[in-house]
């Protein structure tokens, strides 16, 4: 009696009425005098007709060899070693190895613009020809996302060998954009323990396939916390753009931000400082400057604290419409884009 011919009459309902012999799943056939034994491969313990098809197996010895037959069924699962979940701590350097500059875009104080400038800096960057990528590392309040218009973007996770998974960032305007927003529920608050935070931030970074990057700027929280020093540790950040606004109140919380890269133990190179919302504007009065915060505040702080001045953003109805909209100003060919595009020329000098 043919063991094999028998057992291709057993098919498989979750797979097209294929025979298991067909899939593969027949094991060794040990066939001795009124004794059969026949093996089941199956790919996983989870197998959910694996019952069934030993039945049916045993079912169609059983119509075919003589009465009497001993008929022994084993199942065997395939016990491949599981895909190791990939592990925080197990996280390398290696996606930022063809990347040439990594650099913080920071300041002490909350509000100031720092997302609005780290946007536009990508996007006047790119369009001065670097290779630029964005992680927004703002994982309690990211705003990268929208500020770019890719909200509800999921970005693609590949599966490489030894179960690494890596995320792919989402491109537009030339740029590489990444943030922890892509991988929120809508209006979803982000509350997570600082360890979490801290992990979760590492991975927007080291998990995402950057490729060949000019420039890599990290939008950094607000603040000089725990999150910041973790980032600053774990990530080769080489030095930091620092935002203000001009008013001498600012002063003590840039100093503080500031200290946060130059102390013996972080020791980072800080590129230069931004004053943002230097004056006001009005659209419909574009040559009047209303320095509402006060006249050159940034330039005073520059000098104070001995880094070089980038440059000056106004303050501009459009720059805070176009983050709203998701379209960058510095896309545009408005003499706003301008001062944009002088920051990121003069950051590209520095660095
Ligand atoms: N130069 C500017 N002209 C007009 N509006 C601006 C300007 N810079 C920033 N804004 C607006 O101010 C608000 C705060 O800016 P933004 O979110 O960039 O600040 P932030 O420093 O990143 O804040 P946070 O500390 O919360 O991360 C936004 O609504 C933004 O559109
Ligand atoms: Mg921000």
């Amino acid at each position: 009696m043919d063991i094999a011919k028998i057992l291709e009459t057993v098919l498989h309902p979750g797979k097209e009425d294929r025979s298991i012999v067909e899939l593969g799943m027949v094991g060794p056939i040990k066939q001795e005098l009124g004794r059969v034994e026949v093996t089941l491969l199956f790919p996983s313990r989870r197998e959910p007709l694996a019952k069934y098809l030993s039945g049916s197996v045993r079912a169609a010895l059983y119509r075919e060899l003589p009465a009497g037959t001993e008929i022994v069924v084993n199942s065997k699962f395939d016990e491949a070693p599981k895909p190791k979940k990939p592990n925080v701590n197990d996280l390398t350097l290696d996606e930022l190895n063809n990347v040439r500059h990594i650099i913080g875009i920071a300041s002490g104080k909350g509000g100031v613009g720092k997302s609005t400038v780290a946007v536009n800096l990508a996007v006047a960057l790119a369009r001065l020809g670097y290779k630029v990528g964005l992680a927004d590392a703002d994982v309690y309040g990211p705003s990268v996302p929208i500020m770019t218009g890719t909200e509800g973007a999921v970005p693609e996770a590949i599966e490489e060998e030894e179960g690494k998974t890596i995320i792919m960032p989402i491109e537009k305007y030339g740029v590489k954009w990444m943030s922890i927003g892509y991988f929120a529920q809508a209006g979803q608050a982000l509350i997570w323990r600082g360890p979490m935070a801290c992990n979760a931030l590492k991975q927007m970074i080291l998990q995402v396939r950057w490729g060949v990057l000019d420039f890599l700027l990290i939008d950094m929280p607000p603040g000089t916390g725990d999150i910041h020093i973790s980032l600053i540790n774990d990530i080769p950040v080489e030095g930091a753009v620092i935002v203000t606004t001009p008013q001498p109140v600012a002063l003590a919380d840039v100093e503080k931000g500031v200290d946060m890269f130059r102390t013996e133990k972080v020791n980072r190179k800080i590129f230069g400082l931004v004053e943002n919302m230097a004056w006001f504007t009005p659209e419909e009065l574009p040559q009047n400057k209303y320095y509402i915060f006060g006249r050159d505040g940034g330039v005073k702080m520059a000098s104070s604290l001995n880094i070089p001045l980038l440059g000056q953003i106004p303050i501009v109805q459009s720059i805070r419409e176009c983050g709203d909209n998701g379209e960058p100003i510095a896309l545009s060919s408005r003499p706003d884009a301008l001062a944009f595009l002088g920051l990121a020329q003069s950051l590209a000098d520095i660095a």
